[in-house]
């Protein structure tokens, strides 16, 4: 039997990685299908942390294995109402903002994620939620590509800009901005500056509001739906399904 996931990602680079990795995992024996539903933050770090051609391998395109992204969808976000069809076996929100968690708690459904979620709680599809902001702390986080102003020395061609065949390195107002939407994540930016002013990968340190935990707790009270604390865990749920 194939088992139907819906996946929502959200606008998270937190959990983000580990959510391809285990999306890839579960796709690799080609038991499980996954839809998946992108905010529109979703949609954008998603490009931005270089993991749009792995999610296309991922969702290819067929019945059941679609991308919908919220930029794409009716303001009514008709795709979400799949779940009162018993397409789905379940529904992953993997990485969940505190944004999404925050909107969840409070019944609201206006972004392409949020309603998935009320959809599938109204069709009985079980939930299961990986929030970035579990408890009160720090969590380390990844930057995706930027351009550092004091590294760049503002040259005239820009190389950074010539290399880009995304067209997402643009000068404005005499500086090289990366555009996050239309950036693929392909890195080859990185080594064409001269000077190393385009960045990836650093490493931020973030305190979690004890509001985004007060919600999650919240979360954890709601019918028919799940936290789990790593995107690890999903795979061992998806397997008993
Ligand atoms: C590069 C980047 C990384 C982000 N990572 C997180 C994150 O890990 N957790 C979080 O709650 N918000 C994160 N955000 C902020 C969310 O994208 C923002 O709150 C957005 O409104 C969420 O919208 P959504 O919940 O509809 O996807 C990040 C934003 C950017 C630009």
């Amino acid at each position: 039997m194939v088992v139907q996931i819906a996946w929502v990602i959200t606008g998270a680079g937190h959990f983000l990685e580990e959510t391809f990795d285990v999306m890839n995992q579960l796709v690799k024996n080609n038991k499980v299908t996954v839809t998946t539903y992108l905010s529109s933050a979703g949609e954008q770090v998603v490009k931005m942390y270089g993991f749009w051609s792995k999610l296309e391998q991922i969702s290819p395109g067929s019945h059941l294995q679609e991308v919908f992204t919220e930029n794409k969808e009716d303001p009514s976000f008709s795709h979400a109402g799949r779940f009162i069809l018993d397409l789905y076996n379940a529904l992953v929100v993997s990485p969940a903002s505190g944004n999404t968690v925050a909107k969840i708690v409070y019944g609201i459904a206006d972004t392409l994620a949020t309603n998935a979620v009320a959809q599938a709680q109204k069709g009985d599809v079980p939930v299961y939620v990986v929030p970035t902001d579990l408890e009160e702390g720090f969590v380390e986080t990844t930057l995706p590509y930027r351009i550092d102003r004091r590294e760049c020395k503002l040259c005239n061609p820009c190389s950074v800009v010539d290399v880009c065949s995304y067209s997402a390195v643009r000068i404005l107002d005499g500086v090289p901005k990366i555009d996050s939407v239309l950036c693929q994540g392909c890195g080859l930016c990185v080594a064409s500056c001269p000077f190393g002013a385009v960045k990836y990968g650093e490493k931020k340190r973030l305190r979690i509001r004890s509001v985004d935990v007060q919600n999650v707790e919240k979360l954890r009270l709601m019918n028919n739906l799940t936290v789990l604390e790593h995107p690890q865990q999903i795979e061992t749920i998806i397997k008993k399904l």
